[in-house]
């Protein structure tokens, strides 16, 4: 017995003009990622790139560019004449396959368990076609399903909302724009599709009666969460999803041990992993593929962006990380920026309003106050002093600084790269150090003080 083969199709090539948006919209973001990206996550789960097929016309090309990564399969529609329309552009890409399962670019919160789902059902009727449902609350705006009958699985038709006739304005059950079908009686039946319609194109939706027409089992599947299957075509309507994604995810991380004050306030994105027992405050922004271990605390307002976090890190209030790695037991902040490549070690302290860029800080090293360290080095232990600062840029061109180990900066130094502190050296406060500083030396790189007597007196004019 030969396995069926699938394929799964996503229309992406609209050009979303509901959006009132010069960028395409199925790279409109919510929850952190392109709608379309979601889906194609969504479709990476249950099928092979090379069995995935994106549809694009509108800005194919940035389209295309900004999905590259994923492998699968991109065909083109060169002209946007309706969703059948963009099957048709797929007939030569997909010969040899059994079914083909059809996706929305625009309906992102479909899971690959729903698609597995949808794909089951289907076989297991043995349909032509079958349609994905919900009914959600308010229907407005999608197509309606039109059953054979109540509670049978027969469909007779879909009918766009804008030919509803007064009596179905009100059907409840809405078409997902999520189908799967048996290739043979699609690509044979498809030809029949017209644009005598509202919008003048040719609408996949019409399919559903062309194939029961022509003797062809079509049928319905209701999700049992509406949620899951709602479109996008306003960016109201693209917020209301990522409000619902978000708060998804806030469960999911929830349920796995993490604690979330004020969930709805915080803004945590789809791919974020926390430990359990770890703390997130009101406020919160945990962004792109950030990952953070267990038994930490990040305190309100902290944005983290791509970063990941060791076990018992402490984030205080305000902080700003981006592209980070912070080992064990690390303290931040509060407001500690860390810039892309900066990796603090294991219980190091990075203290407030301390920038770090493309910097290591070794185990149990402390800069706890006032420093930007920039293109650096800095070993195990050593302290940095308030107010210190690497000259990291001579106008031109950017320069390392290494601290050894057990390293002592005073207060308000700056260590003009490069330069090379050795383990063990101590730094005076208040110098300016621009030549390297051997193991276990000293430097002093100040003006030496002069006390003036009684000159405040002499000022004044006073005699005596
Ligand atoms: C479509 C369905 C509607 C359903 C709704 C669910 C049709 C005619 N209507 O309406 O029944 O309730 O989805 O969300 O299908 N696209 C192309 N090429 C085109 C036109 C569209 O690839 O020529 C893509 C779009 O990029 C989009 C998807 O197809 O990702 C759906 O198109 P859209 O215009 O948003 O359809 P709806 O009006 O929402
Ligand atoms: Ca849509």
């Amino acid at each position: 017995m030969s396995v069926q083969r699938f394929a799964i199709a996503i229309l992406a090539a609209g050009k979303g003009t509901r959006l009132q948006s010069k960028r395409p919209k199925v790279l409109h973001c919510v929850a952190g990622k392109p709608l379309l990206q979601h889906v194609i996550d969504a479709a990476l789960r249950v099928a092979a790139p090379k069995d995935i097929f994106v549809i694009v016309g509108h800005q194919a090309q940035a389209v295309e560019q900004a999905m590259a990564h994923t492998g699968v399969h991109f065909v083109l529609q060169a002209e946007q004449r309706g969703t059948g329309h963009a099957v048709q552009a797929l007939a030569p890409f997909v010969a040899g396959v059994d079914d083909l399962l059809v996706l929305s670019g625009d309906v992102p919160l479909i899971t690959s368990e729903m698609i597995t789902q949808v794909r089951d059902f289907h076989l297991a009727q043995r349909a032509a076609m079958t349609i994905l449902t919900a009914r959600p609350k308010n229907p407005f705006g999608y197509g309606r399903v039109l059953r054979a009958a109540p509670g049978q699985p027969e469909v007779e038709a879909i009918v766009e909302q804008k030919a509803l006739t007064p009596t179905q304005q009100n059907a409840p059950e809405i078409n997902s724009g999520i189908y799967a079908f048996r290739a043979a009686p699609l690509f044979a039946q498809i030809g029949k599709l017209t644009t005598s319609n509202a919008h003048g194109e040719y609408y996949l939706t019409d399919m559903a009666a062309i194939l029961h027409q022509a003797g062809e089992r079509v049928v319905a599947l209701t999700a049992d969460d509406a949620q899951q299957v709602l479109g996008a075509n306003t960016i109201a309507e693209m917020m209301q999803l990522d409000t619902t994604m978000r708060m998804a995810t806030a469960q999911r991380l929830m349920a796995q041990g993490v604690t979330i004050f004020r969930p709805e306030t915080c803004v945590i994105d789809a791919d974020v992993v926390v430990g359990a027992d770890t703390i997130v405050e009101p406020f919160v922004q945990l962004l792109g593929h950030t990952r953070i271990g267990q038994d930490c605390l990040v305190r309100s307002y902290s944005v983290v962006q791509d970063c990941t976090l060791g076990d018992n890190v402490l984030v205080r209030q305000g902080c700003v990380l981006d592209r980070a790695v912070v080992g064990d037991g690390a303290l931040l902040g509060p407001y500690a920026h860390l810039r892309p490549e900066s990796r603090i070690g294991k219980a190091a302290h990075i203290g407030n309003f301390v920038e770090t860029k493309n910097t290591i800080v070794g185990d149990g090293s402390k800069a706890n106050h006032l420093s930007y360290l920039g293109d650096a080095e800095i070993g195990a232990n050593c302290n940095i002093g308030a107010g210190v600062i690497t000259c990291n840029y001579d106008g031109a061109r950017k320069h390392p600084t290494r601290i050894g180990d057990g390293v002592f900066v005073g207060s308000d130094s700056t260590l003009v790269a490069p330069i090379t502190l050795a383990d063990g050296a101590y730094v005076a406060a208040g110098s300016c150090i621009t030549e390297d500083v051997p193991a276990e030396a000293l430097a002093l790189g100040r003006a030496r003080q002069v006390n003036k007597l009684q000159w405040v007196r002499k000022r004044r004019g006073y005699s005596k």
